[in-house]
């Protein structure tokens, strides 16, 4: 196989977050050729200003511009916000979606979301896919990645996914979006 590069994109901005543990550990899942750089982080992206983008955009909406773009794949990794993605995550998507080269057109993405409780971040992930059908990125569809009860399966503090059955469906993902970018190649 050809090799492959994925960007990570982070929608939390918390230091012991789950997510970023999640993130972190995508490297050590990923299939053989895959190399998986996480980008951001997120906090350096201003609020979006149109009278801002008119002087011209943040240096650090161009650089992830250009990483999204220069990617083979993008992995958004977040966690749900009453209900949908973090305003952070929501910020930083629509300055990129402002950029003029649409650094998400065709690309495809693949979506990660955990919570402590039941339902894993699926309603974040559902909004997530609506504000990616603007972006015309083309988003993985399965397997889906929604993690519940997610501190009894990812260790912040050690900064590692404990649960196996969790580590295997990453896995199990990111050979997709591989498998994914093989085809989109073609
Ligand atoms: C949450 N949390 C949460 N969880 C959930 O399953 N559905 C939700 O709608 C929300 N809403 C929500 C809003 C706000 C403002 C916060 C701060 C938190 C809980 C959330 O999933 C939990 O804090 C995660 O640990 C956040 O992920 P990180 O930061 O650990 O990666």
């Amino acid at each position: 196989m050809e090799a492959q590069h994925f960007v990570a994109l982070l929608g939390s901005l918390r230091k012991a977050s789950y997510h970023g543990t999640l993130a972190r550990s995508l490297q050590s899942l990923a299939p053989e050729g895959v190399s998986i750089e996480l980008l951001g982080p997120i906090q350096e992206i201003p609020h979006y200003d149109a009278d801002v983008q008119a002087e011209g955009f943040p240096d650090s909406v161009v650089r992830m511009g250009q990483s999204i773009k220069q990617a083979d794949a993008v992995i958004i990794v977040t966690p749900e916000y009453n209900y949908s993605v973090p305003g952070a995550l929501k910020n930083a998507l629509d300055w990129i979606s402002r950029l003029p080269e649409t650094p998400f057109a065709g690309k495809p993405v693949a979506i990660q979301s955990g919570s402590p409780g039941m339902i894993g971040g699926a309603r974040a992930q559902y909004h997530l896919r609506q504000i990616l059908v603007f972006l015309d990125a083309m988003v993985l569809n399965k397997p889906e990645i929604m993690i519940s009860q997610i501190p009894a399966k990812v260790d912040q503090e050690l900064g590692r996914i404990t649960d196996e059955t969790t580590k295997k469906l990453i896995a199990s993902q990111l050979t997709a979006l591989s498998r994914t970018v093989g085809m989109h190649r073609a």
